[in-house]
């Protein structure tokens, strides 16, 4: 069946934004005080993410004193995924790291083609693609959209997660699946017969709690960190997808800094991101066990056949993106897959 991408939906300006803009330029670097970098995420601080935040947090204490100030605020407290890019924009947050799924939606297109299904088989073949010439292409587009990328960081691959195990193609049939805001992945879930539902990762586990959606995918440790293990009792390990994020800041923010403290700050983001790539790794394990021996949940292996049948038919999804305006960077990407 034939795939075809919807343009990307205008984006509405909060009310809660344009509030926030009102307060935000003090936020700007004005030389007089300490500056205050507000770095804002939606997962829980016991993640890649939520960790490399607080280290990235921590070397900056260590290397400017108060002088510089990074205030983590996890779990969606500051901003959730409906409002954080425009926020940074508007220049009420200084920081994120959205997922790469995300960017789609702000005007980033490109960045859907990390949502492949299959295109990567484990997180560290990524940084061959993000660490080199077309991951820095990336993001200097985001700089069209008012967004100043510094980073990548991996989480890991998604597996999906239902009231039954998801192993062949016919498992997937009328479910209701909560997704990221991204056409991949919305085209993904269809190809397997399931309507996807796009809602804040906030909302997801008390969507699934309550039955507005019964399915969903994601790295183990949203997994276990969002408890979705009580209202998802069936996880199949599919890993049929990456995630990982970008770390950007607004640029207007970044150029009224002086030069030693840019250098400061990508310096210690350098490395709490290679702290990061590192924790996710070892996170992602930890939170295989864990799944197992503290929560009920039932982990299931599908079989070499049962993966084969679920990529034959998310084979039109590549399809779709060969041939659309991504296919260029889908191209760029296979190839750095490749490259020696
Ligand atoms: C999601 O929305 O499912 C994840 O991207 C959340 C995150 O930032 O890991």
């Amino acid at each position: 069946m034939p795939f075809a991408l919807p343009p990307p939906a205008p984006r509405a300006v909060t009310r809660r934004a344009l509030l926030a803009a009102a307060v935000a330029l003090p936020a700007l670097a004005s030389g007089r005080g300490p500056v205050r970098l507000r770095f804002s995420h939606v997962v829980a601080p016991d993640t890649p993410k939520g960790r490399m935040a607080l280290h990235f947090q921590a070397l900056v204490h260590e290397r400017a004193g108060d002088r510089l100030r990074v205030e983590v605020h996890p779990d969606s407290q500051l901003w959730g995924d409906d409002d954080e890019i425009e926020a940074l924009r508007l220049g009420a947050v200084e920081m994120l790291a959205p997922s790469l799924s995300k960017f789609g939606m702000a005007g980033v297109p490109e960045f859907e083609v990390f949502d492949l299904p299959y295109l990567f088989s484990e997180a560290a073949q990524v940084r061959r693609v993000t660490e080199g010439p077309v991951g820095q292409a990336l993001l200097r587009r985001l700089e069209r959209q008012q967004v100043l990328g510094l980073g990548f960081l991996d989480n890991g691959l998604k597996h999906m997660s239902a009231q039954r195990p998801l192993r062949r193609v016919a498992d997937f049939a009328g479910l209701r699946v909560r997704v990221q805001a991204s056409r991949v992945i919305e085209a993904q879930w269809r190809a397997l017969g399931a309507q996807p539902v796009v809602l804040p990762f906030a909302e997801t586990r008390r969507a699934l709690a309550s039955g507005v959606v019964n399915a969903t995918e994601n790295p183990l440790s949203n997994f276990l960190t969002q408890g979705l293990a009580s209202v998802q009792p069936q996880l199949t390990l599919t890993g049929h997808g990456y995630l990982g994020y970008a770390v950007v800041t607004n640029p207007r923010f970044w150029a009224s800094l002086p030069m030693a403290d840019q250098r400061l700050l990508t310096d210690a983001l350098r490395a709490a991101l290679a702290q990061g790539n590192r924790w996710a790794a070892e996170l992602d394990r930890d939170a295989l066990l864990a799944l197992q021996r503290q929560t009920g949940v039932a982990v299931h292996q599908p079989s070499e056949a049962e993966r084969d049948g679920l990529r034959r038919a998310l084979r039109g999804v590549s399809q779709m993106v060969e041939r659309g305006p991504q296919g260029q960077w889908l191209k760029d990407v296979r190839a750095a897959l490749l490259a020696k």
